[in-house]
């Protein structure tokens, strides 16, 4: 047996002596999805995690999705390959920024993205996705002020297919606004038929081009159900291989080389053999926090599961 067999097999073994589910977002290194009993976008991994019978959840992706699965799963233990994978856009704002903002505005229904913190949802009257954020605005009663965090480009591209005009924090994500449109413009030229999805954390002037604007499992779905033979994709390019992998006789362009995520990179089929040796890593968020959150989320979940 090689080197990668062996690891597979002893976290495989590891798994079920724990009791554990492991679950990895689109984004993630090839033997990690691999590994993982489930592989989805931001809303499908909470919705697995919440559902779930394991005890133990090892959460493949960056630290705010591993806290939602914290906030709707209080009797399960979360844990993190490697605790350092945080997402730079939720880290642009804080519960004291985003206090700040709602004094400016009182009475303004505050809609964050899930890229937030625990102490950001707290702070918020709903939560969204990529998946979800439009009907989540939709939800919202004509006339009412809306403040939305972090992502400005989510959220103008929320301002556009709602007609509702909101006050946008400004937010982004660093790996997704390396995007360039003269890039995007020559994939366009050199394969004339081939649609192109797109993240909604792209810049405008990319998701202009788009064909359709979805999640990352948006994007496997449509990519799935496509009858095109090559389709352009812009987002981080670690989905390329779930893509590929389910639709092996297409081929995916990515739109971008240079969108990495580095964060989404970190956890490996060591980490997560190591973590579930030591059960260490575990993601732990103040009840306080905790159950102000849960309230955000489960709101969206209400209205746009
Ligand atoms: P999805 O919810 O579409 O997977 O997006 C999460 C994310 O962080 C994209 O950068
Ligand atoms: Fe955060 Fe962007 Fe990485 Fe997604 S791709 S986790 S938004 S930094």
């Amino acid at each position: 047996m090689n080197a990668e067999k062996e690891l597979i097999a002893k976290v495989s073994r590891l798994k079920k002596e724990r009791n554990a589910i492991i679950l990895s977002h689109n984004y993630q290194i090839p033997e990690v999805q691999d590994v993982a009993d489930f592989v989805g976008d931001s809303l499908e991994l909470s919705l697995k995690a919440a559902k779930t019978d394991a005890k133990v959840i090892v959460f493949c992706g960056v630290h705010f999705m591993a806290e939602t699965a914290a906030i709707l799963c209080p009797d399960k233990k979360v844990l993190m390959p490697d605790l350092q994978s945080g997402c730079p856009m939720a880290d642009m704002i804080t519960g004291d920024q985003l206090r700040a903002l709602k004094k400016e505005h009182p009475g303004a229904v505050v809609v964050c993205y899930v890229n937030t913190t625990a102490e950001v949802k707290a702070e918020s009257d709903i939560c969204c996705t990529s998946s979800n954020a439009v009907k989540v605005v939709q939800s919202i009663p004509e006339g009412k002020e809306i403040i939305f965090v972090p992502d400005k480009h989510l959220a103008k591209f929320v301002e556009e297919q709602t007609g509702r005009e909101m006050i946008i924090y400004d937010g982004y994500c660093p790996s997704h606004v390396r995007m360039m449109a003269d890039e995007l413009h020559k994939a366009q030229a050199s394969f004339c038929d081939a649609p192109v999805l797109v993240h909604p954390e792209s810049p405008a002037d990319i998701v202009k081009e788009a064909d359709q604007v979805l999640s990352t499992s948006g994007i496997c779905r449509v990519s799935r159900e496509s009858s095109a033979s090559t389709i352009i994709v812009a987002t981080e390019p670690g989905i390329i291989h779930r893509l590929k992998k389910e639709s092996p006789e297409k081929t995916f362009i990515p739109a971008c080389q240079w969108c990495n995520c580095a964060n989404m990179k970190m956890n490996t089929l060591e980490k997560i053999l190591w973590v579930l040796e030591d059960m260490e890593n575990e993601v732990v968020i103040p009840a306080d926090i905790r159950v102000k959150a849960r309230g955000a989320v489960d709101k969206m979940l209400q209205i746009a599961a």
